[in-house]
Protein backbone atom coordinates (compact mmCIF):
# COMPACT_ATOMS: atom_id res chain seq x y z
CA UNK A 1 0.00 0.00 0.00
CA UNK A 2 1.09 3.33 -0.85
CA UNK A 3 1.61 5.81 2.22
CA UNK A 4 0.81 9.29 0.36
CA UNK A 5 -1.83 7.78 -2.22
CA UNK A 6 -3.84 11.12 -3.78
CA UNK A 7 -1.92 13.58 -1.16
CA UNK A 8 -0.98 17.01 -3.03
CA UNK A 9 2.79 18.27 -2.00
CA UNK A 10 4.82 21.48 -2.85
CA UNK A 11 8.42 21.11 -1.83
CA UNK A 12 11.30 24.40 -2.22
CA UNK A 13 14.15 24.26 -3.28
CA UNK A 14 13.62 20.73 -5.54
CA UNK A 15 14.64 21.13 -9.17
CA UNK A 16 17.93 19.39 -7.35
CA UNK A 17 19.50 17.43 -4.63
CA UNK A 18 17.94 16.64 -1.89
CA UNK A 19 14.26 18.42 -2.61
CA UNK A 20 14.55 16.60 -5.93
CA UNK A 21 14.85 13.21 -3.50
CA UNK A 22 11.53 13.83 -1.87
CA UNK A 23 9.93 14.51 -5.14
CA UNK A 24 10.54 11.10 -6.56
CA UNK A 25 10.18 9.41 -3.12
CA UNK A 26 6.78 11.26 -2.93
CA UNK A 27 5.56 10.35 -6.77
CA UNK A 28 6.81 7.05 -5.86
CA UNK A 29 4.30 6.67 -2.78
CA UNK A 30 1.34 7.73 -4.61
CA UNK A 31 1.58 11.78 -4.29
CA UNK A 32 1.43 14.36 -6.61
CA UNK A 33 4.53 16.82 -5.72
CA UNK A 34 4.73 20.42 -7.07
CA UNK A 35 8.53 21.02 -8.15
CA UNK A 36 8.76 24.83 -6.71
CA UNK A 37 12.01 26.33 -7.47
CA UNK A 38 13.50 29.84 -8.19
CA UNK A 39 15.42 27.68 -10.83
CA UNK A 40 11.87 27.51 -13.12
CA UNK A 41 13.75 26.02 -16.04
CA UNK A 42 16.01 23.13 -14.15
CA UNK A 43 12.32 22.69 -12.46
CA UNK A 44 10.39 21.99 -15.57
CA UNK A 45 13.41 19.44 -16.61
CA UNK A 46 13.69 17.37 -12.98
CA UNK A 47 9.17 17.39 -13.69
CA UNK A 48 9.85 15.98 -17.00
CA UNK A 49 12.22 13.38 -15.65
CA UNK A 50 9.90 12.41 -12.49
CA UNK A 51 7.09 12.01 -14.75
CA UNK A 52 3.21 13.07 -14.50
CA UNK A 53 2.45 13.18 -11.13
CA UNK A 54 5.35 15.90 -10.52
CA UNK A 55 4.72 19.49 -12.34
CA UNK A 56 6.89 22.51 -12.24
CA UNK A 57 5.97 25.78 -10.37
CA UNK A 58 7.96 29.10 -10.20
CA UNK A 59 8.84 30.03 -6.34
CA UNK A 60 10.93 32.61 -4.84
CA UNK A 61 10.89 31.73 -1.29
CA UNK A 62 12.11 35.46 -0.49
CA UNK A 63 9.08 37.10 -2.48
CA UNK A 64 5.69 36.82 -0.39
CA UNK A 65 3.75 37.09 -3.70
CA UNK A 66 5.72 34.35 -5.45
CA UNK A 67 4.72 32.37 -2.05
CA UNK A 68 1.26 32.99 -2.54
CA UNK A 69 1.02 32.58 -6.58
CA UNK A 70 2.81 28.71 -5.76
CA UNK A 71 0.75 28.14 -3.03
CA UNK A 72 -2.43 28.56 -5.35
CA UNK A 73 -1.01 27.26 -8.42
CA UNK A 74 -0.90 24.03 -6.21
CA UNK A 75 -4.01 23.69 -4.99
CA UNK A 76 -5.76 24.71 -8.27
CA UNK A 77 -3.69 21.69 -10.24
CA UNK A 78 -3.72 18.92 -7.48
CA UNK A 79 -7.10 20.26 -5.71
CA UNK A 80 -5.68 20.93 -2.31
CA UNK A 81 -2.14 20.96 -0.39
CA UNK A 82 -1.52 18.17 1.92
CA UNK A 83 2.53 18.69 2.16
CA UNK A 84 5.08 21.19 2.79
CA UNK A 85 8.21 20.50 2.60
CA UNK A 86 10.64 23.47 3.19
CA UNK A 87 13.92 22.71 1.81
CA UNK A 88 15.06 25.65 -0.16
CA UNK A 89 18.02 27.35 1.70
CA UNK A 90 21.45 29.00 0.65
CA UNK A 91 25.10 28.10 2.38
CA UNK A 92 27.85 30.52 2.71
CA UNK A 93 31.24 30.40 4.42
CA UNK A 94 33.50 33.11 6.32
CA UNK A 95 35.19 33.71 9.18
CA UNK A 96 33.58 36.39 11.52
CA UNK A 97 35.71 39.18 10.89
CA UNK A 98 34.56 38.86 6.65
CA UNK A 99 30.54 38.52 7.06
CA UNK A 100 28.96 40.86 5.31
CA UNK A 101 25.61 42.12 6.13
CA UNK A 102 24.98 41.01 2.12
CA UNK A 103 25.37 37.35 3.17
CA UNK A 104 23.92 37.55 6.32
CA UNK A 105 20.68 38.94 4.72
CA UNK A 106 20.46 36.70 1.65
CA UNK A 107 20.58 33.47 4.08
CA UNK A 108 18.37 34.96 6.67
CA UNK A 109 16.05 35.70 3.90
CA UNK A 110 15.99 32.39 2.47
CA UNK A 111 16.66 30.36 4.68
CA UNK A 112 14.37 31.21 7.78
CA UNK A 113 12.18 33.71 6.71
CA UNK A 114 11.37 31.65 3.58
CA UNK A 115 10.93 28.71 5.22
CA UNK A 116 8.43 30.97 8.18
CA UNK A 117 6.24 32.89 5.61
CA UNK A 118 6.15 29.88 3.53
CA UNK A 119 5.06 27.59 6.24
CA UNK A 120 2.64 30.52 7.17
CA UNK A 121 0.77 30.50 3.65
CA UNK A 122 0.97 26.28 3.57
CA UNK A 123 -0.64 26.48 7.05
CA UNK A 124 -3.76 29.45 5.92
CA UNK A 125 -4.62 26.89 2.95
CA UNK A 126 -4.68 23.72 5.55
CA UNK A 127 -6.28 25.33 8.09
CA UNK A 128 -8.87 26.35 5.35
CA UNK A 129 -9.35 22.72 3.94
CA UNK A 130 -9.79 21.58 7.43
CA UNK A 131 -8.12 18.00 6.65
CA UNK A 132 -4.69 18.88 8.68
CA UNK A 133 -1.43 18.73 6.76
CA UNK A 134 1.86 18.00 7.48
CA UNK A 135 4.88 20.69 7.16
CA UNK A 136 8.28 19.12 6.76
CA UNK A 137 11.28 22.10 7.51
CA UNK A 138 14.84 21.54 6.21
CA UNK A 139 17.34 22.21 9.50
CA UNK A 140 20.98 20.47 9.69
CA UNK A 141 23.37 19.66 11.91
CA UNK A 142 24.20 23.05 11.72
CA UNK A 143 21.73 24.37 13.48
CA UNK A 144 22.90 22.31 16.89
CA UNK A 145 26.00 23.68 17.37
CA UNK A 146 28.09 26.35 15.97
CA UNK A 147 31.13 26.41 13.07
CA UNK A 148 33.97 28.71 13.12
CA UNK A 149 33.63 29.46 9.56
CA UNK A 150 29.81 28.76 9.28
CA UNK A 151 28.28 31.23 12.01
CA UNK A 152 25.47 32.93 9.42
CA UNK A 153 24.34 29.51 7.85
CA UNK A 154 24.01 27.66 11.49
CA UNK A 155 22.04 30.34 12.88
CA UNK A 156 19.82 30.28 10.30
CA UNK A 157 19.35 26.64 10.76
CA UNK A 158 19.13 26.82 14.72
CA UNK A 159 16.34 29.21 13.74
CA UNK A 160 14.26 26.39 11.87
CA UNK A 161 14.89 24.19 14.39
CA UNK A 162 13.38 26.82 16.62
CA UNK A 163 10.57 27.72 14.31
CA UNK A 164 9.37 24.12 14.06
CA UNK A 165 8.63 23.69 17.65
CA UNK A 166 6.68 27.24 17.94
CA UNK A 167 4.93 26.19 14.58
CA UNK A 168 4.36 22.63 15.70
CA UNK A 169 2.80 23.51 19.25
CA UNK A 170 0.73 26.49 17.11
CA UNK A 171 -0.91 24.62 14.46
CA UNK A 172 -0.72 20.60 15.95
CA UNK A 173 -4.64 21.83 17.17
CA UNK A 174 -5.76 22.03 13.17
CA UNK A 175 -4.01 18.63 13.26
CA UNK A 176 -0.94 20.29 11.37
CA UNK A 177 2.34 18.44 12.03
CA UNK A 178 5.18 21.02 11.45
CA UNK A 179 8.11 18.75 12.27
CA UNK A 180 12.05 18.63 11.18
CA UNK A 181 14.90 16.96 9.32
CA UNK A 182 18.69 17.63 10.60
CA UNK A 183 20.87 16.22 7.86
CA UNK A 184 24.46 16.26 8.36
CA UNK A 185 26.96 15.74 5.55
CA UNK A 186 24.89 15.40 2.13
CA UNK A 187 26.65 14.32 -1.51
CA UNK A 188 25.27 16.45 -4.07
CA UNK A 189 25.93 19.83 -5.64
CA UNK A 190 25.20 21.40 -3.22
CA UNK A 191 28.63 20.13 -1.67
CA UNK A 192 30.81 20.88 -4.05
CA UNK A 193 29.73 24.67 -3.54
CA UNK A 194 30.47 23.92 0.28
CA UNK A 195 34.22 22.38 -0.38
CA UNK A 196 35.23 25.03 -2.52
CA UNK A 197 34.02 27.81 0.00
CA UNK A 198 36.64 25.45 2.37
CA UNK A 199 39.36 25.04 0.25
CA UNK A 200 39.50 28.87 -0.30
CA UNK A 201 39.42 29.87 3.56
CA UNK A 202 41.31 26.85 4.76
CA UNK A 203 43.91 26.53 1.92
CA UNK A 204 42.99 23.09 1.20
CA UNK A 205 42.78 21.41 -2.03
CA UNK A 206 39.70 20.99 -3.97
CA UNK A 207 37.93 17.88 -2.43
CA UNK A 208 39.38 17.80 0.52
CA UNK A 209 37.32 18.87 3.10
CA UNK A 210 34.35 16.66 1.59
CA UNK A 211 36.79 13.59 2.01
CA UNK A 212 37.57 14.42 5.51
CA UNK A 213 33.66 14.95 6.75
CA UNK A 214 32.72 11.60 4.60
CA UNK A 215 35.25 9.91 6.58
CA UNK A 216 34.33 11.64 10.18
CA UNK A 217 30.69 10.40 9.80
CA UNK A 218 30.21 7.18 12.28
CA UNK A 219 28.47 5.46 9.29
CA UNK A 220 32.01 5.35 7.58
CA UNK A 221 30.73 7.91 4.82
CA UNK A 222 28.73 10.92 3.41
CA UNK A 223 24.75 10.70 3.46
CA UNK A 224 22.88 10.87 -0.02
CA UNK A 225 19.58 12.54 -0.75
CA UNK A 226 18.20 9.07 -0.33
CA UNK A 227 19.29 7.95 2.91
CA UNK A 228 16.97 10.90 4.21
CA UNK A 229 13.73 9.60 1.96
CA UNK A 230 12.78 7.44 4.38
CA UNK A 231 12.56 9.91 7.27
CA UNK A 232 10.89 12.16 4.85
CA UNK A 233 8.07 9.76 3.95
CA UNK A 234 7.47 8.86 7.54
CA UNK A 235 6.97 12.68 8.22
CA UNK A 236 4.37 13.06 5.26
CA UNK A 237 2.64 10.17 6.22
CA UNK A 238 -0.09 9.51 8.80
CA UNK A 239 2.49 7.03 11.05
CA UNK A 240 3.91 10.40 12.43
CA UNK A 241 0.41 12.15 13.29
CA UNK A 242 1.85 12.11 16.77
CA UNK A 243 4.76 13.70 15.84
CA UNK A 244 4.77 17.25 17.12
CA UNK A 245 7.77 19.88 17.01
CA UNK A 246 10.40 17.17 16.87
CA UNK A 247 13.67 17.78 15.30
CA UNK A 248 15.49 13.95 13.93
CA UNK A 249 19.17 13.83 12.93
CA UNK A 250 19.15 11.88 9.68
CA UNK A 251 23.15 11.94 9.80
CA UNK A 252 24.90 8.69 9.80
CA UNK A 253 25.64 9.22 13.98
CA UNK A 254 27.18 12.68 13.43
CA UNK A 255 25.06 14.10 16.57
CA UNK A 256 23.03 13.23 19.16
CA UNK A 257 19.88 15.39 20.87
N1 LIG B 1 23.64 18.96 1.30
C1 LIG B 1 23.94 18.92 2.60
O1 LIG B 1 25.03 18.48 3.01
C2 LIG B 1 22.94 19.42 3.61
C3 LIG B 1 23.22 19.19 4.96
C4 LIG B 1 22.32 19.64 5.92
C5 LIG B 1 21.18 20.30 5.53
N2 LIG B 1 20.92 20.52 4.22
C6 LIG B 1 19.69 21.24 3.87
O2 LIG B 1 18.90 20.44 2.99
C7 LIG B 1 18.19 21.29 2.07
C8 LIG B 1 18.49 20.90 0.65
O3 LIG B 1 19.89 20.91 0.45
P1 LIG B 1 20.55 20.54 -0.96
O4 LIG B 1 21.91 20.03 -0.67
O5 LIG B 1 19.63 19.71 -1.78
O6 LIG B 1 20.66 22.02 -1.60
P2 LIG B 1 20.86 22.48 -3.13
O7 LIG B 1 21.68 23.73 -3.07
O8 LIG B 1 21.35 21.35 -3.97
O9 LIG B 1 19.36 22.85 -3.61
C9 LIG B 1 18.73 24.00 -3.18
C10 LIG B 1 17.62 24.34 -4.15
O10 LIG B 1 16.96 25.50 -3.64
C11 LIG B 1 16.70 26.38 -4.73
N3 LIG B 1 16.56 27.76 -4.23
C12 LIG B 1 17.55 28.62 -3.88
N4 LIG B 1 17.04 29.81 -3.54
C13 LIG B 1 15.70 29.71 -3.65
C14 LIG B 1 14.61 30.61 -3.45
N5 LIG B 1 14.83 31.88 -3.06
N6 LIG B 1 13.36 30.17 -3.64
C15 LIG B 1 13.13 28.89 -4.07
N7 LIG B 1 14.10 28.01 -4.32
C16 LIG B 1 15.37 28.41 -4.10
C17 LIG B 1 17.87 26.19 -5.67
O11 LIG B 1 17.56 26.62 -6.99
C18 LIG B 1 18.11 24.67 -5.56
O12 LIG B 1 17.36 23.96 -6.52
C19 LIG B 1 18.63 22.72 2.44
O13 LIG B 1 17.70 23.27 3.34
C20 LIG B 1 19.96 22.53 3.12
O14 LIG B 1 20.30 23.59 3.98
C21 LIG B 1 21.78 20.09 3.24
Amino acid sequence: MKRLEGKSALITGSARGIGRAFAEAYVREGATVAIADVNIERAKQTAAEIGAAAYAVELDVTRQESIDAAIAATVERAGGLDILVNNAALFDLAPIVEITRESYERLFSINVAGTLFTLQAAAKQMITQGRGGKIINMASQAGRRGEALVAVYCATKAAVISLTQSAGLDLIKHRINVNAIAPGVVEGEHWEGVDALFAKYENRPLGEKKRLVGEAVPYGRMGTAEDLTGMAIFLASSESDYVVAQTYNVDGGNWMS
